[in-house]
């Protein structure tokens, strides 16, 4: 299939947030719909190992794909799975407890993972236990949770990442390289797309998706 290097996309985020969130983690639909759109077909099974607010589950109802995520935290697993016709395929856990999990090959993954600046502590994939404090262990406890996607794609299955570098006061992370050489351990890297905002926000005009298939 032929990728695509650039894309642009409306920059909206449709579903209102919960009243325990803000939107500072949504992902917007438009996003979620292009992925689809290039990569499956109705009635395909898609799987998000970090749901967050459920961008990815909600739009793949409303495409005829059939959702499958995980999610640690319980408030945001309720809420999602609560509006889901297929609310049963929605775990809410570690996405580290995959394979605990009796769940089907998919078809693609697609997901947006919790981010953090190399220069913090707070490690979000273990809600901020300071045990697992660092960028260090960020990045190696990220590269186990994907290998553990492995037995849920077939050869073919897409992994798409969405990723930012982040530019803040304290200092550059590069999350895009770092995330990807990570992966690059149990994943072949098939292309990089770059998506503009056609209506950006000013501090936040584009993103990044990595597409990979798993190494055989
Ligand atoms: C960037 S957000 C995903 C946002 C989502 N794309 C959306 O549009 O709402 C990442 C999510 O991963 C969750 N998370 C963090 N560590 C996790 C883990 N170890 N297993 C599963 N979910 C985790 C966070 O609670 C957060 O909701």
């Amino acid at each position: 299939m032929k990728q695509d290097v650039f894309v642009e996309l409306p920059w909206a985020l449709e579903r209102s947030h919960p009243p325990f969130e803000g939107n500072d983690i949504k992902s917007p639909e438009s996003l979620y719909r292009y992925i689809y759109k290039k990569h499956t077909k109705r009635g395909d099974k898609v799987f998000d190992p970090f749901v967050g607010l459920g961008t990815s589950m909600f739009v793949a109802e409303e495409m005829g794909r059939i959702p499958f995520g995980i999610e640690i935290e319980k408030q945001k697993f309720e809420w999602v799975a609560g509006q889901l016709e297929n609310w049963t395929h929605i775990i809410d856990d570690d996405a580290y407890n995959i394979p605990q999990y009796n769940l089907p090959k998919m078809d693609i993954i697609a997901t947006c993972p919790p981010f953090m600046e190399s220069h913090t502590k707070w490690n979000p994939l273990y809600s901020g236990n300071p045990k697992y404090d660092g960028y260090d262990q960020y990045l190696k406890r990220m590269g186990l949770i994907f290998k553990r996607l492995h037995p849920l794609m077939k050869k073919q299955t897409p992994l798409v990442v969405q990723l930012d570098n982040i530019h803040s006061k304290s200092g550059f992370t590069p999350l895009i390289h770092d995330v990807a050489h990570v992966l690059s351990k149990n994943f072949v890297q098939l292309s990089e797309t770059n998506v503009t905002w056609n209506n950006p926000k000013p501090d936040y005009p584009f993103t990044t998706l990595l597409i990979f298939r798993k190494k055989l």
